[in-house]
């Protein structure tokens, strides 16, 4: 894949995000520091993707940590409903240069900032190369100003999305229990691990019925993975299906401040508490060239994807 080389002067023209706490204030000569990259996705859609993002997310911003969203799905984001905004400029608007990165980012009642995805826009999927690169240097970015840039991505194994993924610190795929979206989940792993992808991989299993019901699955899956492409996954936990969920109604909190002692709340609480573990703490570590995150995509981005049978399952 060829890779543009205008990148430098494209994250030359975007202004940091002001008035955030450290954002300003890094002294001369200090190490730079780069977020934990955790990206959040699954292999089919509407497994509760966003849910866990939003509420993960102000979790964290409760507890002090500097948490940037990004809304990867720029065809139909919905992230900005779950955090409670209604962001006037989106992603699309930097994509096509009206707007600079600090105009799009907005505060959220909770905490977290978050850089909206589009709404009926082309698709992560459908991003020219130069538009692709303009992605990763936001992400970058935004990267550098932050504690935890925790990645909403697209549902599937289109390769933009792969390519994101691959570029995280940890990935969490989101699956619920039913055989099309553990299918799915499986091929996800699949594809990130053909393609080279070594990072940890986490699994929430959510909408289960029981303990049991997310124990069995999760150790479904991880045998599968493990026996048929040898890659080791790490259970994050499991949330419960929860009518009221799927009720809450616009402007409603996320669960973990309206209903913080719901069963729901604490299994995201669980979850942040592996996620924790398994990364060795989420918060910023000092910039390297492997801990780089935009030369790791750039990396990935001049990778030639495999050929046809890595993808099928
Ligand atoms: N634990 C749960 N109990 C009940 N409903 C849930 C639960 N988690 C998510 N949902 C519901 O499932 C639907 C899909 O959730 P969500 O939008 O978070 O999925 P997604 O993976 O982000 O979807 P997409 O792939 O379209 O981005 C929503 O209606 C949400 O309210
Ligand atoms: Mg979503």
């Amino acid at each position: 894949m060829h890779v543009p080389t205008d990148g430098a002067q494209d994250a030359g023209s975007v202004p940091p995000l002001r008035g955030w706490p450290g954002v300003d204030a890094a002294a001369p000569g200090a190490v730079r520091r780069q977020a934990f990259v955790l990206g959040v996705a699954s292999g089919k859609g509407g497994t509760g993707k966003s849910f866990v993002v939003s509420n993960l997310a102000v979790l964290l911003a409760g507890a002090g940590v500097r948490v940037t969203v990004v809304d990867c799905d720029f065809g139909l984001g919905s992230a900005h409903l779950l955090l409670g905004v209604n962001p006037e400029r989106t992603l699309q608007h930097y994509l096509a240069g009206k707007a600079g990165l600090d105009e799009v980012c907005v505060a959220t009642p909770h905490g977290p900032r978050l850089l909206p995805g589009g709404s009926g826009v082309s698709a992560l999927a459908s991003l020219d190369e130069a538009q692709v690169l303009r992605v990763l240097n936001a992400l970058a970015r935004l990267a550098a100003e932050c504690d935890v840039l925790l990645l909403d991505a697209p549902a599937g194994i289109a390769p933009q999305s792969l390519l994101l993924l691959l570029g995280c610190d940890l990935v969490t795929v989101v699956t619920n229990p039913e055989i099309a979206a553990m299918t799915d989940a499986y091929a996800l792993v699949k594809c990130l691990w053909m393609r080279g992808g070594r990072c940890p991989m986490g699994v929430v299993l959510n909408r289960v019925a029981s303990a049991e019901q997310g124990a069995e699955s999760f150790a479904r899956l991880a045998e599968v993975s493990r026996r048929f492409v040898g890659c080791p996954l790490h259970s994050l936990g499991h949330v419960p299906e929860d009518p009221g969920v799927r009720q809450r109604r616009l402007g409603q909190p996320p669960a973990v401040v309206g209903q913080p002692a719901s069963e729901v709340a604490c299994a995201i609480q669980g979850i942040r508490d592996r996620l924790e573990t398994l990364s060795g703490g989420l918060r910023t570590r000092p910039l390297t060239g492997a801990s780089d995150p935009r030369e790791r995509w750039l990396h990935w981005l001049r990778q030639e994807p495999p050929g046809e049978g890595a993808t099928t399952a």
